[in-house]
């Protein structure tokens, strides 16, 4: 009999489906994720494993789990998994594309107004009872409206961010691994050099996957590079940033502000650095956080985990690419 592990809670709709052909063992905590040998233990003998980020699928996983046949990232990204050594153990690897593209987008999407309008600065200003009057510059922002927004990754969620961008009359400037000509012609962004979209851009959005290439490509040189008015939003993964850069170049005034829903290490600190700035603001990895959305990654786990259980290749198998 095939056998899941879930690592968090999901809903009961989705478990009663997978309970129609398998064992189901949940890991019934919404936040708390499982502790490494607790995982471990209890992946022995399972065939499936439902996971989210924050569990590490390694040699040392496979080792400890003869039986699984696939292992369903509750997610778009998969840098938690070590793709060649689920190819050596003949595990599929699948991921949550397409789905938390639009929900994503539009966090970053309320980052970047969040931060050019300093809306939680705004906030505190009221809470604190420091309203006492009409200022002329009190608080004054940055518009987005006619600006030139860099996007440093031009995948799905780089397209959904610009879609957006079309109703405040923003350049879209781009780079990415390869020309996207359907953001060329569909959304008139414009491919440039890193260095010229880093220069250029009062905006500059991450939306790019973590790879050896993109890793720490926002440092010293690269902030230093931007202009001291440009505010840098991540929506994707923490370790495209250098942090101790992006702290001095706040500090320094190098950058004007940013919006992080992603950090390096997860659950930031709270001596972390990055919280003491009115213009940085941090979100806790929300990105695909709507109910829908994360229903539907739920969901898209499910239906690989029930491909490959009817000997089908899951629908959403990410390849390894030696
Ligand atoms: C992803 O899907 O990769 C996100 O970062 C998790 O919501």
């Amino acid at each position: 009999m095939n056998k899941i592990l879930v690592t968090r809670q999901i809903p009961e709709k989705f478990k009663a489906r997978l309970e129609q052909y398998a064992e189901v063992e949940i890991w019934d905590h919404h936040l708390t994720p499982m502790p490494r040998e607790q995982f471990l233990e209890a992946a022995k003998d399972k065939t499936a494993l439902l996971v989210t980020l924050s569990e590490q699928i390694d040699e040392t996983l496979f080792h400890a789990a003869p039986h699984l046949k696939i292992v369903a990232n509750m997610a778009v990204g998969y840098d938690n998994i070590d793709l060649a050594a689920a190819e050596r153990h003949e595990v599929a690897i699948s991921n949550t594309p397409h789905v938390l593209t639009e929900t994503t987008a539009e966090l970053g999407f309320a980052l970047m107004l969040a931060t050019s309008r300093r809306i939680v600065e705004a906030e505190k200003y009221v809470q604190e009872g420091k309203w006492e009057s009409w200022g002329p510059y009190l608080l004054a922002g940055k518009d987005i409206y006619r600006s030139k927004v860099g996007i440093f990754g031009m995948g799905e969620i780089g397209r959904a961010f610009a879609r957006r961008l079309r109703g405040f009359n923003a350049d879209i400037l781009y780079h990415n691994r390869s020309r996207n000509a359907k953001a060329e012609s569909e959304l008139g962004a414009f491919y440039t050099s890193f260095e010229t979209l880093i220069q250029e851009s009062d905006f500059i959005i991450s939306t790019a996957p973590s790879t050896p290439e993109t890793q720490n490509v926002f440092n010293h040189e690269a902030f230093k590079k931007m202009r001291k008015d440009a505010i840098f939003i991540n929506i994707r993964r923490g370790d495209l940033v250098v942090e101790e850069d992006l702290v001095d170049a706040i500090e320094n005034g190098e950058i004007a502000g940013a919006g992080l829903d992603v950090v390096r290490d997860e659950p930031i600190r709270m001596d972390h650095p990055l919280l003491k700035f009115p213009n940085v603001i941090v979100t806790p990895h929300i990105g695909s956080a709507s109910v829908l959305t994360r229903d539907q990654m739920i969901q898209t786990c499910v239906l690989n985990i029930e491909d490959v259980f009817n000997d089908r290749t899951a629908r959403n198998q990410v390849m390894h690419k030696a």
